[in-house]
């Protein structure tokens, strides 16, 4: 059974191609781990459904929103992810777009953190040219940072390298049969 709830939302289809990508790298560590769905086709009940919780959100039009994401982010209002374990994903251009490189990932960021959800997956930002971001947090992006459009070489590696911080993040690891400390041993 799946345990973790991934929700995406996307334009031109990039992120939904990096969610799938995403659900089957987790699908190597453990079978049918993550449900994929489309925050276009979402509802907060939906979302409340989960423990484990993976936003993936581009950034458009100049430090926005991706569309669907602009028109469920009010509706977030009456989200509580209280006791929750949150991470995001993003895509955007940090060439085109360098002064709102990802800021569509520090605005959910933000969201999350207000709606009581506990905020994991955190990015180192070496490797990224970019002159400012709203997901920056220190030396930090506040979810993994992707781009599509000028490394997308890189994009299979990060996703490798996240699912697994992820895996002991989620505190999946732990849950695994078996791997309960034997009483008294
Ligand atoms: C009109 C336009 C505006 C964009 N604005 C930004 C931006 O402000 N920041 C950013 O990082 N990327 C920006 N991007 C890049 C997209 O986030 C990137 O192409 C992404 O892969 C699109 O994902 P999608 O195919 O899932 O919609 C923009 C792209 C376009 C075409």
């Amino acid at each position: 059974m799946a345990k973790i709830g991934l929700f995406y939302g996307s334009n031109d289809g990039h992120t939904e191609d990096v969610a799938e990508r995403i659900r089957v790298a987790f699908d190597a560590y453990e079978p049918d781990l993550v449900s994929v769905a489309n925050i276009a086709h979402t509802s907060i009940e939906d979302i409340e459904h989960w423990d484990k919780l993976i936003f993936g959100i581009p950034t458009w039009n100049i430090g926005q929103l991706q569309d669907d994401w602009y028109i469920f982010f009010p509706k977030m209002d009456a989200l509580d992810l209280t006791g929750k374990t949150i991470a995001i994903f993003g895509l955007g251009d940090q060439y085109e777009y360098s002064s709102t490189f990802l800021d569509a990932v520090g605005i959910l960021a933000d969201k999350v953190m207000e709606c009581g959800g506990d905020l994991v997956g955190l990015w180192s930002a070496k490797g990224y040219q970019h002159w400012d971001s709203l997901a920056l947090e220190g030396d930090y992006f506040l979810g993994l940072a992707l781009d599509e459009d000028h490394q997308p070489e890189l994009t299979d590696s990060r996703i490798q390298a996240w699912v697994a911080q992820l895996i002991s993040e989620f505190g999946i690891a732990e849950e695994q049969p078996g791997s309960e400390p034997v009483a008294g041993g």
